[in-house]
């Protein structure tokens, strides 16, 4: 399985690509599913703000377009503005929705460049699931 460190690698190369011109603060995500398969995005603005794709919807859209039906096992996020770039409440809640009842592991990266791992379960308690 790919480690922590690579799968933020992916996220740091896609937060290259963000286009983020009204807040200048580029974020990238890598998302690894239970195949195996890794899924990166990043986040893309809009002159209608409220319109914006944050890096993390965009890479587990990449891996639903792409047929990807397992649990969403980890996702990394990485920002260039921040260290230990949390996911946005509605992220939390996609990854809560593709994780499907494995407790999906969120890797950010520290101030010194080291790893902290944070669990969607932890990160988003009680959350709404439709029965
Ligand atoms: N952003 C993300 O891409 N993911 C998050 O979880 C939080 C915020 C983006 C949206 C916007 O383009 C920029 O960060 C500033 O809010």
């Amino acid at each position: 399985m790919i480690s922590n460190e690579e799968l933020l690698k992916i996220a740091k190369e896609a937060s290259e690509n963000s286009y983020s011109p009204y807040s200048n603060f580029p974020v990238g995500a890598a998302a690894l599913f239970e195949s195996g398969n890794v899924y990166s995005g990043c986040n893309i603005e809009n002159s209608s703000y409220g319109l914006t794709l944050c890096a993390e919807r965009n890479a587990i859209s990449t891996a639903i377009a792409s047929k990807e039906t397992g649990k969403l096992i980890k996702i990394a996020i990485y920002s260039p503005k921040s260290a230990k770039c949390f996911p946005c409440g509605a992220c939390r809640q996609w990854i809560q929705e593709f994780s499907k009842g494995y407790n999906s592991e969120i890797i950010l990266e520290n101030d010194d460049a080291s790893i902290s791992i944070y669990y969607i379960n932890d990160l988003l308690p009680n959350s709404f699931v439709l029965k």
